[in-house]
């Protein structure tokens, strides 16, 4: 991981402007404040997906259920699976034929996974496969054959702007056979302050999510970002529907990063970009679907329309 990580980070420092790739967020340190995120009132993103899956676990099923033939449930990002776990013990209590095969880049939160799953649903059948996305699916789709319904929960396809959300359903549509299913989460566009709020949180868990990858580029490339020269700023464009958190710089500021061997220069007020979170609308949903090959079988809503969970079917 160090190299890829160091190459990313050489990349993104010496970019004009400056930018982090916001899938290194998650070491040990970002799994427990991404897990503290999804507990925030702010956060509403969690409780409405948990509506979702509550109140559709079966209907879920049923749709996953293919002439009664078995499927396996292949989740891209399962982190702590917390959401993913309430319709794993419905499918398990119903005695439904599936394996659940989570991929996540960390192997930290897998490990924890597995252990829980373990622990609490005896029997169910898993299998953890730890990588990027698409170099796990190909490892996956060598050694496991028969029908897969994939899920990409929790808005984690906000994370890609518009044009490579596209590429990446694109890519993830070539590595499905025809009938396989995807069940997509977005979150939709709504009141610009309850988004807003969500990423910058009273308590500034938030805030520490994004500083910790300053911290882990300390700890995992000899780094030498002092952390509290620069804060965490999100701003939300309500015309695009793109939320993107920003790391400031407070003062002008050289950062020596000695895995790398050079040093980057900052002025007073320049930003680092951390993370997209693009928000959708319907007319978005049904546009990309179509683009990436896939069609819109059914969309699941929570009662205040803030977030779907749109199961797709490769065509
Ligand atoms: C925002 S969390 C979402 C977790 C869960 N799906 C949910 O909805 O609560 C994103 C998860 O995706 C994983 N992840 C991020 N980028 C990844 C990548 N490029 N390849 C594989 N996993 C990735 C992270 O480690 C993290 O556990």
């Amino acid at each position: 991981m160090t190299d890829a990580f160091a190459q990313d980070v050489h990349h993104g420092l010496s970019s004009n402007p400056k930018c982090l790739d916001s899938k290194y967020f998650y070491d040990s340190e970002g799994d427990k404040l991404f897990q503290q995120i999804m507990g925030l009132s702010e956060y509403y993103l969690t409780d409405c997906e948990f509506e979702i899956l509550h109140n559709y676990r079966d209907p879920l099923l049923k749709n996953f259920v293919n002439q009664d033939k078995s499927f396996h449930l292949v989740e891209l990002g399962a982190g702590d699976g917390l959401k993913t776990k309430l319709v794993l013990r419905h499918f398990h209590r119903v005695k439904a034929h599936f394996t659940y095969l989570p991929i996540d880049i960390s192997g930290n939160v897998l490990n924890m996974l597995r252990h829980e799953l373990s622990r609490d649903l005896p029997g169910l059948e898993v299998r953890c496969y730890q990588g990027d996305y698409f170099d796990a699916l190909d490892q996956l789709n060598q050694k496991e054959a028969g029908r897969k319904v994939l899920m990409f929960l929790g808005s984690s396809i906000g994370n890609f702007n518009q044009y490579d959300a596209l590429t990446f359903l694109r890519e993830l549509n070539q590595r499905m056979n025809v009938d396989d299913q995807l069940l997509i989460g977005f979150d939709l566009k709504k009141d610009p302050h309850i988004i807003l709020r969500a990423y910058n949180d009273d308590s500034g868990i938030t805030a520490r999510f994004n500083l910790n990858l300053l911290h882990r580029i300390n700890k995992e490339l000899d780094g030498e970002f002092v952390l509290e020269n620069f804060y965490h700023y999100p701003i939300y464009n309500p015309l695009t529907g793109e939320t993107r958190s920003f790391l400031i710089s407070k003062v002008a500021q050289n950062v020596r990063v000695g895995y790398l061997n050079e040093v980057f220069e900052f002025q007073m007020g320049e930003p680092i970009s951390m993370e997209i979170s693009q928000k959708y609308d319907r007319a978005m949903i049904y546009d990309l679907s179509e683009k990436a090959g896939f069609s819109v079988e059914k969309n699941f809503f929570d009662n205040r329309k803030y977030f779907v969970d749109s199961l797709w079917k490769k065509h």
